[in-house]
């Protein structure tokens, strides 16, 4: 891992007036939660189109079963996983005022669990399940107890419960959609962690933080303007932003560079 872009981006942190994170599977590979795309990742050993939105309206209970086929599988812990040195390194960033927030396309509440207290999350969250007619929201313990006499599992309201992550095909929630959009418009630097960038619409994000997406052109194609922005990515391997989007790629295992970075903040912050 290349040390002086770990001490460049230490600079652009403390530099920075309004710094943002944006986070994918991979900060919580180290936590045994598997990513999707990597080999060995979730898309290899379960079929994708599972959790298409129309899938589970068609047949919500084939969709519970391969949840239950998940949660038992011992390789998919992301019920009981623990937040790792990148959760916790982030949750430090924000507690000493330089993370403002983090964006996560995670759904399993680590970066909550690492003491993260400004956490968008732009696909929901898989500890919880709400009632399609009523909305009131589960806890996946109480979801797990009603899965053992019925599937799909039912509200009180008789309606059925769905994941509380959003599925392909389902409209992000307008909340944090809008506050995303917002703080990567706002922000002067973005960290985008662990992800493959790929999935729309949270790949726009870095884009619009760079002041690079179509978002900005206004009337007459003139952009609109950004105040100077950074992007820094921290990833294993490059991605379709590295050298296109981001200013540079910190490449290397998350939880070994957001450690590293941590411990210079902290050596400067004495
Ligand atoms: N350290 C650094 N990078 C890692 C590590 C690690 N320990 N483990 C994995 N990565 C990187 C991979 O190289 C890859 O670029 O994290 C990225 C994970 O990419 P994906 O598996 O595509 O996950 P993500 O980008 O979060 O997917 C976005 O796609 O399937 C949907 O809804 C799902 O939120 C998810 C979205």
């Amino acid at each position: 891992m290349e040390s002086r872009l770990i001490d460049k981006t230490v600079e652009l942190l403390l530099e920075a007036e309004h710094v943002i994170v944006l986070t994918g599977a991979g900060i919580s590979t180290e936590s045994g939660v598997p990513d999707f795309r990597s080999p060995g990742g979730i898309w290899e050993r379960y079929d994708p189109t599972m959790f298409f939105i129309e899938r589970f309206l068609i047949n919500p209970g084939e969709v519970w079963r391969c949840m239950l086929d998940m949660h038992s599988s011992r390789e998919f812990s992301l019920w009981d996983a623990r937040p790792n040195v990148g959760h916790q390194a982030l949750a430090y960033l924000e507690e000493v005022g330089i993370v403002r927030t983090v964006i996560t396309q995670n759904i399993d509440n680590l970066h909550q669990k690492a003491g993260s207290r400004n956490v968008i999350e732009f696909h929901g969250n898989l500890l919880f399940a709400r009632c399609m007619k009523c909305r009131r929201k589960y806890g996946y313990e109480q979801v797990l107890i009603d899965l053992q006499t019925r599937v799909p599992p039912r509200c009180r309201c008789g309606g059925i419960l769905k994941p509380d992550a959003i599925f392909f095909g389902e409209a992000i929630p307008e909340e944090a959609m809008r506050r995303s959009f917002n703080e990567a418009e706002d922000c002067d630097l973005m960290l985008v962690i662990g992800t493959s960038a790929q999935v729309e619409p949270a790949a726009s994000l870095p884009l619009i933080a760079k002041g690079m997406s179509s978002y900005f052109w206004g009337a007459g194609n003139i952009p609109l303007p950004k105040r100077r922005s950074h992007v820094v990515e921290i990833n294993r391997m490059p991605t379709s932003l590295t050298g296109h989007v981001s200013d540079f790629l910190v490449q290397g295992t998350t939880g070994e560079a957001l450690s590293l970075i941590e411990e210079k903040v902290r050596r400067r912050k004495g």
